[in-house]
């Protein structure tokens, strides 16, 4: 196991992958990683939609004019979605879910990237809430705020390199 300190520096976004699929207990694993997650008041309002589908990924990769294209190279993405009537820190607890899923692959050999789907969209002006909805059958009141992609990498990433780090944003004391 790769202890938290390695996986920090180890986790880069992957945005080409092999075909090989995942195996079921590791996707498993994923999952319950966002399950895990912390969440404001404990509402735990996230769903996490698995795609599998090639067409369907294909949509996906489709769903904003850009960043989102290496979405159709994975073959599987998590589609993380809540309600905001649900929880007013919707966003937050998406996201802390989402990067939880991020770190668990991660640390099972898995690369992944997030593709920003809240506030984004097509040039003509559909969000790419509205076509998403469409291509999952997701209910009107989720919010899709982004879509992960998941498998094994090809693109060679190198560790964060810990010489450039931004130690000058870290105020001691006061600003
Ligand atoms: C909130 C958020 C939105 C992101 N949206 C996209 C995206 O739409 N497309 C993309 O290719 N990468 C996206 N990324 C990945 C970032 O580009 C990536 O994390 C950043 O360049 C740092 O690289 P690293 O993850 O390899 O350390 C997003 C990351 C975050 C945290």
């Amino acid at each position: 196991m790769t202890d938290f300190k390695t996986l920090v520096q180890t986790r880069r976004s992957h945005r080409k992958f092999s075909e090989k699929p995942l195996d079921g207990e590791d996707v498993r694993l994923i999952l319950r990683a966002g399950l895990m997650a912390p969440t404001s008041k404990s509402t735990r309002a996230w769903h996490f939609i698995v795609v599998e589908d090639k067409t369907d990924l294909e949509k996906l990769s489709d769903a904003k004019d850009l960043g989102g294209t290496f979405i159709k190279n994975a073959p599987l993405a998590i589609v993380v979605t809540a309600s905001p009537y649900e929880s007013d820190c919707w966003i937050e607890d998406c996201s802390i879910a989402a990067i939880s899923m991020q770190y668990q692959a991660e640390e099972l050999g898995i690369g992944s990237c997030w593709a920003q789907m809240d506030k984004r969209g097509l040039s003509d002006g559909t969000s790419a809430n509205e076509v998403i909805r469409g291509i999952l059958d997701i209910p009107e009141e989720q919010h899709i705020l982004c879509v992960l992609a998941f498998g094994f990498a090809t693109d060679e990433r190198k560790p964060q390199n810990e010489d450039r780090l931004k130690w000058e944003n870290v105020h001691i004391g006061k600003f």
